[in-house]
């Protein structure tokens, strides 16, 4: 079959909507009021508010395309499989269906020749086995064969594999997966994903979500029971046409081509997948307004594009190249996501601009590593030469330990002074390795301690850059969730404060809030004067003092533009939004803005709002720090 993803993408919706789902758009890679993860890394971390059973205007049957960012497997990429940024597609019963009509639609939509016309005999499913969480999943098992799953496909898999949930609390539940025959020729009778897991690869993963792990690690039941289900549209490309990698399909063949024609005979394969995966990334990440930083999300951004350059480097390399790629990318998703039309000419400034960060500067720092490395090796050199000829793989590993230590400090200061992600250097480091001494059976445990110290000694210095407790996974519910929202609610009130005092070019860039403080982005090019932030404050407080109501309504989102409502990244939200007022006792109308976060009824009871900081966040966007005292 040949099918485009953009087909697939089509069908994907085209299908739930018939099946009386209301299609949504996807939301940011940023999470806006998540503090708990840099990006989103799965269709349903933007509903998780739903999941908990808030009401969601566009009703219970939804389906999208939701952009999701997953790192920990960074160093994969360039395999067949792995990438950074996917295309997630999802469909979700919000306490309607659950397994039963769930399974149906899969199957019907794999298999039906209507739809992507899979060959019956190269599925096989998982069910969730019996484990200390829940009760083993007959009931599914049972659907699948009563649609003509023969048994032996059939595999019952424990909570490892047949458990999902996004982080140490949240929704989660027992979950269904289907796979697909990657073997050569025709699976045998009795193969299933158990005993031939090599030649079955997942493609949809449906979620059967009823339950809440709390804090303290006990499952409670969700108010209703949910179904989130997620297909990698990437991943379901290479399926459908029978491609050897997601590189070969027309999500990447383009870019490869293009990296292939640049380079001629220099042409690395490996390299070329990592820039194509990389700046797919970057160009996304950017068009959601994250900035290239040495933190957080900007870290991560960095990351990608500084890799793909230094790939780029072991091939051929000519400056402002990245642009180049990341324009075929702006003109394949241009009429997708609105947030890459709309931001196409801020991309591309963007890559440039770190280019030129970065590019210039690459040469002087590979020969300071090598002037750094050299030293090492010239300190230890005569311990390792006897080591070697000894043919002590003990003691040549214990040496490599040892020279990895000096090496630490060396690390870190080419990250702090030359913004040279440790990760780079490490890579380096493992590489010239290789080519100095490779008594190869021991190379890999070499890279392993390498690895396993670095992480330590990264996370350490993440931790004293206090930019690590950012990374923590951190949970909706418990004592914070009601501080949480009294800051969702003075963000409103500091947004319609800002927009007062400084006017109406002030828009939220970014919001991030914990139960201790709240965090604001917005549109502004100057610093905010000691005076003006005062008059920010003032009228904050004077609206709490003042015992103000928040009030809800539903609008449709062509209405809520007309009306001048304020919002920020309108394209997220659904064709109805909520909208949250804010009155005063006089009928005045603090605020009036979209939002999809629960908000508290008065602010009878909220503390006194205190601003901590301003500050630029980046170019044309400052950043508040606050807190209710
Ligand atoms: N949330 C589930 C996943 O990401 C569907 O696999």
């Amino acid at each position: 079959m040949n099918i485009t993803s953009k087909e697939i993408r089509q069908k994907y919706l085209e299908f739930f909507k018939s099946k009386n789902h209301a299609i949504i758009e996807s939301a940011p890679l940023v999470p806006e009021n998540d503090p708990s993860v840099l990006f989103n890394t799965a269709g349903m971390q933007p509903l998780v508010p739903y999941l908990l059973g808030e009401k969601h205007p566009m009703g219970k049957r939804i389906a999208d395309v939701q952009k999701c960012i997953r790192t920990n497997d960074i160093e994969e990429v360039g395999d067949n499989t792995h990438l950074t940024f996917f295309e997630m597609l999802g469909n979700w019963s919000l306490g309607d269906y659950f397994k039963e009509e769930s399974i149906k639609m899969s199957y019907e939509l794999l298999t039906d020749p209507k739809w992507f016309w899979i060959n019956k005999s190269h599925l096989a499913v998982t069910v969730f086995e019996w484990d200390a969480s829940a009760p083993r999943d007959e009931f599914s098992a049972w659907i699948w064969e009563s649609l003509g799953m023969p048994k032996s496909r059939i595999s019952f898999m424990g909570e490892k594999d047949n458990w999902w949930q996004a982080g140490p609390t949240w929704p989660c539940g027992p979950d269904t997966e289907i796979f697909y025959w990657v073997g050569s020729g025709e699976p045998s009778e009795d193969s299933n994903v158990k005993n031939d897991e090599d030649n079955w690869m997942e493609i949809w993963n449906n979620v059967f979500m009823e339950y809440n792990r709390l804090e303290d690690w006990t499952l409670v039941n969700l108010p209703a029971q949910n179904v989130d289900t997620g297909m990698w549209l990437e991943r379901i490309t290479r399926t459908l046409n029978r491609s050897e990698s997601v590189y070969d399909t027309d999500v990447f063949s383009d870019i490869i081509i293009k990296i292939k024609e640049l380079t001629g005979d220099k042409y690395i394969e490996r390299s070329a997948r990592i820039i194509a995966d990389h700046l797919r990334a970057a160009t996304h990440m950017i068009a959601d307004w994250v900035f290239p930083k040495n933190v957080d999300q900007g870290y991560i951004l960095r990351r990608l594009i500084r890799r793909a350059i230094r790939e780029f480097f072991k091939m051929w390399y000519e400056w402002k190249i990245i642009w180049e790629i990341g324009k075929i990318y702006i003109t394949k998703f241009e009429n997708v996501y609105l947030s890459i039309k709309n931001n196409s000419e801020r991309i591309v400034d963007e890559l440039n601009k770190e280019e030129e960060k970065f590019g210039k500067t690459l040469k002087n720092w590979i020969k300071e590593f090598d002037k750094r490395f050299n030293s090492i090796i010239s300190k230890n050199s005569w311990v390792f030469e006897i080591d070697a000829i000894s043919g002590d793989k003990k003691k040549i590993k214990e040496w490599f330990s040892e020279s990895w230590w000096l090496f630490w400090s060396d690390v870190f200061t080419l990250f702090d002074t030359y913004g040279f992600p440790p990760e780079m250097t490490l890579e380096l480091f493992i590489e010239k390795s290789k080519e100095l001494w490779t008594p190869s059976e021991i190379i890999n445990d070499l890279v392993e301690i390498i690895n396993n110290e670095f992480k330590k000694a990264f996370e350490k210095h993440q931790e004293l850059s206090r930019s690590s407790s950012e990374w923590k996974f951190k949970g909706w519910l418990g004592g914070s969730w009601e501080m949480e929202t009294k800051y969702h609610t003075t963000t409103h009130l500091l947004l319609a404060g800002l927009r007062k005092v400084l006017g109406n070019h002030v828009h939220q860039a970014g919001s991030n809030i914990t139960s201790e403080r709240l965090r604001f982005d917005f549109t502004h090019s100057e610093k905010v004067t000691p005076e003006q932030l005062a008059e920010v404050e003032s009228f904050v407080n004077e609206v709490i003092s003042s015992g103000a109501t928040i009030t809800l309504r539903e609008m449709k989102k062509d209405e809520a533009m007309l009306a001048w409502i304020v919002w920020s990244f309108w394209e997220k939200y659904p064709d109805i939004v909520k909208i949250y007022t804010i009155t005063g006792p006089n009928w005045e109308v603090y605020s009036q803005e979209l939002c999809g976060w629960p908000h508290i009824e008065s602010t009878a009871d909220m503390w006194t709002f205190k601003i901590q900081k301003e500050e630029a966040s980046s170019s044309g966007v400052r950043r508040i720090k606050a807190v209710l005292v």
